[in-house]
């Protein structure tokens, strides 16, 4: 190995010891656990200031006294601990903001800076497919410079950035979770796109703009947590101007769902826990309730389903996979993940209750993957309406 200075030597020579210690414990007897706790450990002790911080950001507004309780209170409001779906329709808003305060920084660690899913082609990596399902949406929508569009549920703006380069539209995002959009903005700054990219504070039930304001809307697996999905849609119908559409993909349960079957059911029960949904529709219902609002639908297509798809959508969520593409999301990542946290939470570096979440947030990515083998579940059910030129005709 070529060593061009002597930070880069020291880095060298570092490396290797790591390398050979690691080789030395991987061959002993107390491998496990022993061994895990020790690199987490260390990696606490090395880990750069910034790091650090992210640990800490755990919790997003939550005081991080308070995470641990947060935690309960979601829990408590899901069918797998005896919650019910009025309850969760009922206490919405504070349902899906605790979730995102206590999962956004795990989000953002394992799938980067857009929270949606995409089946992915042979010769892609898995931004590069993230990508595509956000250009799709642009194409559809024929989004181009001069257009004011709207995001719903943009988390931390990461299709808002995407889309609003690649079309040359104005993005504007609506979101109600506050750390989101701090977060949010900051990246904004980071990528030089903070004139053609804006956020709003708010509930997509209630949106805090005139009658006809957008040219376009769309919606990147947001809507779904809505606790009524025709008065959501109703609402998008008021703020769109006449003959403009509205696109996106969004989560529901498929043809192939069986709600008499039990093993079905628990599977439903697991991804609505999981990612803090009131209840998941199926895609007739979905598509009733965009009707119901008012509008045309021009088109719908579920992503899973698509024949040109080589590497479907839940297998980055496959508990066996191993790769070096997406190691975060592999089960040794998982593995070493839950080393750290006992040790970042233990000694206080996160707040109490992180394990729970990063539990809750597993069982998450296993009733996907559950749902998606068994192809009763799509988070990818593309959609594309148009609110009619003449609301009479
Ligand atoms: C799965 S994330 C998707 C985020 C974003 N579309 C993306 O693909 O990166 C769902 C987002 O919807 C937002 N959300 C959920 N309910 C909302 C509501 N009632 N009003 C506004 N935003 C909401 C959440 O805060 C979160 O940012």
């Amino acid at each position: 190995m070529i060593v061009f200075n002597a930070r880069g030597r020291f880095h060298y020579k570092y490396s290797f010891g790591a390398i050979r210690c690691i080789h030395y414990l991987t061959h002993t007897q107390w491998f496990c656990p022993l061994t895990l706790l020790l690199l987490a450990f260390t990696m606490v002790f090395l880990l750069p200031h910034e790091i650090l911080s992210f640990f800490r950001s755990f919790g997003g507004s939550i005081a991080p006294s308070n995470v641990k309780n947060a935690v309960t209170f979601y829990e408590d409001l899901h069918s797998v601990n005896g919650g019910t779906e009025l309850q969760r329709k009922e206490n919405y808003t504070n349902m899906v903001n605790t979730y995102y305060d206590v999962a956004t920084a795990f989000y953002e660690y394992g799938w980067c800076q857009s929270f949606h899913f995409s089946s992915r082609l042979y010769n892609e990596t898995f931004q590069e497919s993230i990508k595509r399902h956000e250009h799709y949406v642009a194409l559809h929508l024929g989004l181009k410079p001069g257009m004011k569009v709207l995001d719903l549920g943009c988390g931390i703006g990461g299709p808002m950035r995407e889309i609003a380069s690649f079309s040359g539209a104005t993005v504007i995002g609506i979101n109600n979770n506050e750390s989101q959009i701090k977060r949010g903005i900051a990246l904004n700054r980071q990528y030089g796109v903070p004139e053609s990219c804006e956020f709003i504070k708010g509930d997509f039930m209630k949106i805090p703009v005139p009658d006809n304001s957008f040219d376009a809307a769309y919606n990147m697996e947001s809507c779904c947590h809505a606790p009524d999905l025709v008065a959501l849609y109703k609402e998008v119908y008021r703020v769109l101007k006449p003959g403009q559409c509205v696109a996106g993909y969004d989560w529901c349960m498929t043809k192939e769902y069986d709600p008499n079957d039990q093993y079905h059911n628990k599977v439903k029960d697991e991804i609505e826990f999981g990612n803090t949904l009131p209840t998941i529709r199926t895609t007739t219902e979905y598509i009733q309730a965009i009707k119901a609002a008012g509008f045309r639908v021009l088109m719908v297509e579920d992503f899973a389903d698509k024949l040109n798809v080589h590497i479907p959508w839940y297998e980055s969520l496959n508990p066996k996979r191993l790769s070096l593409d997406g190691f975060r999301r592999t089960w040794l990542a998982r593995l070493i993940g839950r080393q750290l946290l006992k040790v970042l939470e233990f000694s206080g570096i996160a707040p109490k209750g992180s394990i729970e979440v990063n539990k809750f947030l597993e069982r998450a990515g296993d009733g996907l993957y559950e749902g998606g083998r068994l192809k009763i579940f799509t988070p990818i059910f593309f959609y594309l309406a148009q609110k009619p030129h003449n609301e009479n005709v």
